[in-house]
């Protein structure tokens, strides 16, 4: 008989941070490289609005629909069968109250069987965060740069890095925590503020552009496997460059195909 599978929990992220062993976060948007990463043995799977980026092309992750959130979550959900899978909720989904939020945090948790979901902004999502915490369904929280906000900031540039911006982070960090929040997502911020952050809080923060003072790391899975070339800001490290090998693969494709070298005798009844 195998032995039973540990599955990755919100607990598990605890203990991790109280053990000082840094956990790492991947997204995922189909059944395909689900199944891969968590095979892989990576801790957490983001299904991030990202996909809007990634997977539909937009410029931004304004617009992609809950509908479409809950698509790309049943794809990975199917896939896994250790890590922890965190669902956003995209923009418009949780905004305008908590009645709102509530109501779209359930129906990604029951159409796709998720195990938490993620969102964007501080002191003002807290009462979303509590009532979702109190529905029963673990929120992580998402700081920093937030790309839903991403036409009040103007740019994709450093935020915190003046005083004022830095501190209201960290009542922001603090609120979420204390609304309920297992987890926080700090992206784009001085290495210094999210190390000062990741030790003020008793849950883990999860890095994204942030240094290595957090208490794990994420990476969207197109920059960690080099699939697009022209995407090169500073905080990605890209283990392949798929990009590359893809194109060189898919031109020899083409070439054997019209040469007729593809399929021989043994890749043909
Ligand atoms: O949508 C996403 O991929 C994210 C990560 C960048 C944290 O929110």
């Amino acid at each position: 008989m195998s032995t039973p599978i540990k599955k990755v929990t919100t607990h598990t992220l605890q203990k991790l941070k109280i053990a000082g062993e840094k956990i790492a976060m991947i997204t995922a948007y189909d059944y395909s490289f689900a199944r891969i990463f968590d095979t892989a043995g990576i801790e957490v799977i983001l299904v991030g609005d990202s996909a809007g980026n990634v997977m539909a092309g937009h410029e931004t992750t304004i617009a992609i629909t809950l509908d479409q959130m809950i698509y790309h979550g049943q794809c990975v959900v199917k896939a896994v069968n250790r890590s922890l899978v965190v669902i956003d909720l995209p923009f418009g989904s949780y905004q305008s109250n908590s009645d709102v939020a509530l109501a779209s945090a359930i129906k990604v948790m029951k159409e796709t069987g998720g195990h938490a979901i993620k969102l964007e902004g501080g002191e003002e999502v807290t009462e979303s965060v509590q009532r979702i915490v109190s529905a029963g369904i673990p929120v992580m929280g998402h700081i920093g740069l937030t790309p839903q906000s991403i036409y009040k900031f103007g740019t994709y540039n450093v935020r915190a890095k003046e005083k004022a911006e830095a501190d209201k982070l960290i009542t922001d960090a603090k609120a979420l925590e204390d609304a309920g929040c297992f987890a926080i997502v700090l992206e784009k911020i001085p290495a210094a503020l999210a190390k000062e952050v990741s030790s003020r809080l008793a849950i883990p923060t999860i890095g994204i552009g942030a240094g290595n003072g957090c208490d794990g790391q994420v990476l969207v899975m197109h920059d960690l496997l080099g699939i697009n070339n022209e995407f090169n800001p500073r905080f990605i490290r890209k283990y392949l460059q798929l990009e590359n090998q893809i194109t060189e693969a898919v031109q020899q494709y083409i070439k054997d195909v019209k040469s007729t070298d593809f399929p021989n005798e043994t890749e043909s009844y």
